[in-house]
């Protein structure tokens, strides 16, 4: 279940042309299992309105006419109060500054107010407005009292100028979203790295040995100990895909490069999702190769075991109390998976089935068992990836107990 999954959440949304990608926020957060809330305040309702979220939240969205409404004396208090999570998107320098000085003149500001809960605020807003001493001291002293800032980004503003202000995206807000959420979850205070995608070789500057792995696993992994309040690493190959946010992102190419980067870090757990090459080429060509040179002979080497090195008594031991890897098997799957979880040094390994369509490389869905270091054993019926991650990241945290 998806940490977003049963949480109440208040969106707050107020006067900027951002407003209506608030629409697609709300539409995310209700999609993810969430309750979501909507306040507009009068400025917001100017750019979208209250049937708009409705429509995707199936809730009521609320306005400042019900701030003098029949629960007027209560519905702050209990809006504010039942939130997990109170998000501001898109988040005026005038609705900043208000709630920087305790001015609660507004549904949304006196919900604020009167909330516990942790606070996103996405800032939208002109450049000049953001870069205002005032604004920025507002926003400094907000985060001083524990809210998230999540933006501005650069680009296109409003007022046809470039600069930074613009609201950021609607699911990178809920990235922020979940890092707020899970901020205390079972792995706070824990570092995380978790290795995402196939390795590349390289033939010459143009060409590759590579792999059908897309990096899918790896980062639901990644995404699965941020919400559990993880300080997490991503040390992950071209793929394609968007970390998730809160991650620090490390690019890497080869099996190589990948080894050089773990030698570089220490953490409470390892996960070893990447599908890193066992054989390489000898050597690299400098040049391209060349068709009029005829068919290229391309002798292959052994790539290091990325695994094998960081678990030896001469490697880095240690610097990772937890080691998790992962075993692709075309065949005897949970014989080669234990072999694996052995001479590894494991605390376990997830083995999945790599001959079915619906389970392994580029697909949604993973089939996955996994073999622990004491002989027990776990199936996992077919799930999502995002699903199997959220698995093996609560055997990651019952182990660091
Ligand atoms: N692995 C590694 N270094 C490599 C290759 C793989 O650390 N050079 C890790 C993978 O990230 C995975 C685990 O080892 O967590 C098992 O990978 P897999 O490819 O299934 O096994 P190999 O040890 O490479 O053995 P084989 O390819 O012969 O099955």
């Amino acid at each position: 279940m998806s940490i977003l999954s049963r949480k109440r959440i208040l969106l707050g949304v107020t006067g900027s042309i951002a407003a209506f990608k608030a629409a697609d926020l709300a539409s995310k957060l209700t999609q993810s299992g969430t309750e979501v809330d909507v306040i507009l305040t009068n400025a917001g309702e100017k750019f979208v309105t209250p049937l708009t979220f409705q429509s995707v939240t199936g809730r009521r969205a609320f306005t400042d006419k019900d701030l003098w409404g029949d629960e007027a004396h209560v519905l702050h208090v209990d809006l504010g109060k039942k939130a997990d999570l109170l998000v501001i998107a898109p988040c005026t320098a005038n609705t900043i500054a208000k709630m920087a000085h305790g001015i609660s003149d507004s549904l949304l500001t006196v919900t604020a107010l009167a909330s516990t809960c942790p606070i996103v605020i996405a800032p939208a807003m002109d450049g000049g407005m953001f870069d205002h001493p005032a604004t920025r001291e507002n926003l400094k002293t907000l985060q001083t009292r524990g809210a998230l800032v999540a933006g501005p980004a650069a680009g296109h503003l409003a007022s046809g100028l470039s600069g930074v202000g613009r609201m950021i995206e609607p699911m990178d807000i809920l990235g922020h979203v979940r890092v707020a959420l899970g901020k205390n979850g079972k792995l706070a205070g824990k570092k995380v790295i978790v290795t995402a995608g196939g390795t590349q070789e390289a033939i010459d500057p143009v060409r590759v040995i590579t792999n059908h792995s897309s990096g899918k696993q790896g980062y639901a992994l990644a995404q699965a100990a941020l919400d559990e309040g993880a300080e997490v690493t991503l040390i992950t190959t071209p793929t394609g895909l968007n970390p998730p946010i809160g991650a620090r992102v490390v690019r890497v190419k080869s099996a190589q490069d990948m080894l050089d980067a773990l030698m570089n870090e220490s953490a409470d757990a390892l996960v070893m999702a990447a599908a890193a090459a066992d054989f390489r080429p000898k050597d690299t060509a400098k040049d391209k190769l060349k068709k009029r040179d005829g068919i290229p002979q391309i002798q292959l080497e052994a790539a290091p075991d990325i695994l094998k090195t960081v678990a030896s008594p001469g490697g880095v031991a240690k610097r990772f109390r937890i080691m998790v890897g992962f075993a692709a098997e075309s065949r005897d799957l949970l014989q080669n998976a234990s072999e694996k979880l052995k001479s590894k040094g494991l605390d376990f390994i997830a083995a999945n089935d790599i001959s079915a369509d619906d389970a392994g490389f580029a697909v949604e869905t993973n089939r996955i068992t996994l073999l622990f270091a004491d002989g027990a054993r776990e199936n996992l019926p077919l799930m999502s990836k995002a699903e199997a991650a959220e698995k093996i990241i609560a055997h990651i945290a019952r182990l660091l107990e």
